[in-house]
């Protein structure tokens, strides 16, 4: 049985957060903007992020009106999803389940959900990810989408074929990625995380990201329920793109009937 892939190092949670989530942050805005041009947009500002991490996004589409839960199996992860977002929490706008997102249930009433910078890589077989599909689409309300991005096979010659030393005033820690050509790569961060006291903590993390062609996933979505989906990038999520494959990174819109 291979073990679920939640952040686990409360020091690398603390970096995480601290980073602001630089990725998502850039997709975030573009995934809003796509959202509200859809139908279901009109009356519906609800939105579920999976693998939501320190809660950047959820954060962004909460000072934009919505409501919003964030779900993460980490709970060093959530307990900074929940400081960011406290204001929110206590005004019950905001909500996160600490849950496995192979299966899970956060009630339905969704319009948008989404999951971003690689997370579904993180499920570690097709039978997880086809589970998270259909967690996602009970979730949502008929014509909800849902936007999400995954690492191609080029994405993990990039990352996972690396050795990267990180050397700043808050860590020093080591990236060592071994990737092959198979549909796993395995990756181990270690090193050293300071913390708010200026005293320095010992971390380690390690992970083996699952790589999904973009036919077998778009099967699975379908198999889930889901009546549409395409590949797009993010700065253009209405127009279907070809090759997604070729890119380091590709991102699907789903919607459900
Ligand atoms: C790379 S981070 C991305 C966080 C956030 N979505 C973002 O864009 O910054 C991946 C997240 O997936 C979570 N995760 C990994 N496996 C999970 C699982 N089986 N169920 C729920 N969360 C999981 C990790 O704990 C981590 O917070």
């Amino acid at each position: 049985v291979t073990a679920t892939q939640e952040i686990k190092s409360r020091s690398f949670a603390r970096l995480y957060n601290a980073q602001g989530a630089e990725f998502t942050s850039l997709a975030m805005p573009a995934i809003r903007e796509y959202f509200e041009t859809t139908d279901v947009a009109a009356d519906n500002r609800n939105m579920l992020d999976v693998c939501c991490g320190t809660g950047q996004l959820v954060k962004y589409f909460l000072d934009n009106g919505y409501t919003a839960t964030g779900v993460d199996l980490s709970e060093p992860m959530l307990e900074y999803a929940r400081e960011n977002a406290g204001e929110y929490i206590n005004a019950g706008r905001a909500r996160f389940v600490c849950a496995d997102a192979t299966d899970f249930s956060v009630g339905d009433g969704f319009g948008l959900a989404t999951s971003t910078y690689n997370s579904l890589n993180q499920l570690q077989d097709l039978s997880w990810l086809a589970g998270c599909f259909r967690s996602v689409h009970a979730a949502l309300v008929s014509g909800g989408v849902f936007v999400f991005d995954l690492l191609t096979q080029a994405g993990f010659w990039q990352d996972y074929n690396a050795m990267l030393v990180y050397d700043t005033d808050e860590m020093m820690y080591v990236h060592r990625g071994v990737y092959h050509g198979g549909d796993k790569a395995h990756a181990r961060q270690s090193g050293f995380a300071k913390l708010a006291d200026g005293t320095w903590e010992r971390f380690e993390k390690f992970d083996t990201p699952t790589l999904y062609p973009a036919t077998v996933v778009h099967d699975a979505l379908q198999e889930a329920g889901f009546v549409r989906s395409w590949n797009a990038v993010y700065d253009e999520l209405a127009k279907p793109s070809e090759n997604p494959d070729a890119a380091t990174r590709m991102v699907f819109v789903a919607v459900k009937g």
